[in-house]
């Protein structure tokens, strides 16, 4: 059976794509930074999931999870998922932050988690994904990545996540373009609104996200609100098996076009 690398699989999305690919009968390795603390992959019995440590901002710590991964899978690796990610929930605009360094600290946390990360991931687990027979690297991105969502909802929030986003997308066209000879298929998807927030956000918070709701619900009227992880994994899952190489570096939603609700 295919072998999948899940990066960051200690909750949220990269949880549910850890139990839906092995349902399928997939051999999973599961990267968390701290897999001792992730109650949903220590409840998981299946002798096909191999849990690894790994932090996406520290190259050493991926290079020795791709060394590990070499030794469970005989070398190669099929499937990269590129899951994890820092989701700021500053609400305060680009041109009124709290302060500049909070500005800084956000953008910096973006860049360095949602645009190096999958970057240094992907370079190190590439010497395992050209032995491997599928060659596919799927990475999470958002709808919020995309400019032209932004721009008709009126959003203005979250500024280090939606730049990140928006930056990840140019990442994942250049590895289309530098690999797509060898054959390499390399997706980026947004997954919907899902609910994966394990406690209830804090009650300040509360006002700008019904804002945001109302901002996406004006460009989407018939969006019901947010979905389940198994519905917008499995949807996604879909999707990326579906995909050739002749699809390389598109950056599609859970519905497999540029509908993100
Ligand atoms: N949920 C949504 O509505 C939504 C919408 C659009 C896009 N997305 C995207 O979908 C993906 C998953 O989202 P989610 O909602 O499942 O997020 P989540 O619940 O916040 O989980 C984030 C995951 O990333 C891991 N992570 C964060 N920084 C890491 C690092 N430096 N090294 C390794 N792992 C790290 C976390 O590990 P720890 O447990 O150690 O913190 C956790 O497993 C993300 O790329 C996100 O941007 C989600």
């Amino acid at each position: 059976m295919p072998s999948y690398v899940v990066v960051g699989a200690s909750r949220g999305l990269g949880l549910e794509f850890v139990k839906q690919l092995l349902a399928k009968g997939n051999v999973v390795i599961a990267l968390a930074r701290k897999p001792a603390s992730s109650e949903g992959l220590v409840a998981i019995q299946d002798k096909n999931l191999h849990v690894v440590q790994a932090d996406i901002v520290d190259s050493e710590s991926l290079k020795k999870a791709a060394s590990e991964t070499a030794q469970i899978t005989g070398g190669s690796l099929d499937v990269l998922i590129n899951n994890a990610a820092y989701v700021s929930y500053s609400f305060h605009t680009i041109a009124d932050p709290p302060s500049e360094s909070a500005l800084l600290d956000d953008l910096n946390k973006g860049w360095n988690t949602n645009v190096l990360g999958p970057i240094l991931t992907t370079n190190a687990f590439l010497p395992l994904l050209r032995k491997g027979s599928l060659k596919k690297i799927l990475t999470l991105s958002s709808g919020l990545g995309d400019p032209a969502l932004v721009l008709e909802s009126g959003f203005a929030g979250q500024v280090g996540y939606c730049v990140s986003k928006a930056a990840v997308e140019m990442v994942n066209v250049q590895y289309a373009n530098a690999l797509k000879h060898e054959g390499f298929t390399f997706l980026a998807i947004s997954p919907g609104v899902v609910k994966t927030a394990q406690t209830a956000p804090p009650a300040e918070f509360l006002p700008y996200i019904q804002k945001q709701g109302e901002q996406f619900a004006s460009v989407y009227p018939h969006w019901k609100g947010p979905i389940e992880p198994p519905e917008s994994v499995g949807s996604m899952l879909g999707v990326f098996d579906n995909t050739t190489v002749a699809d390389s570096g598109k950056f599609v939603s859970h519905l497999g076009n540029r509908n993100w609700l």
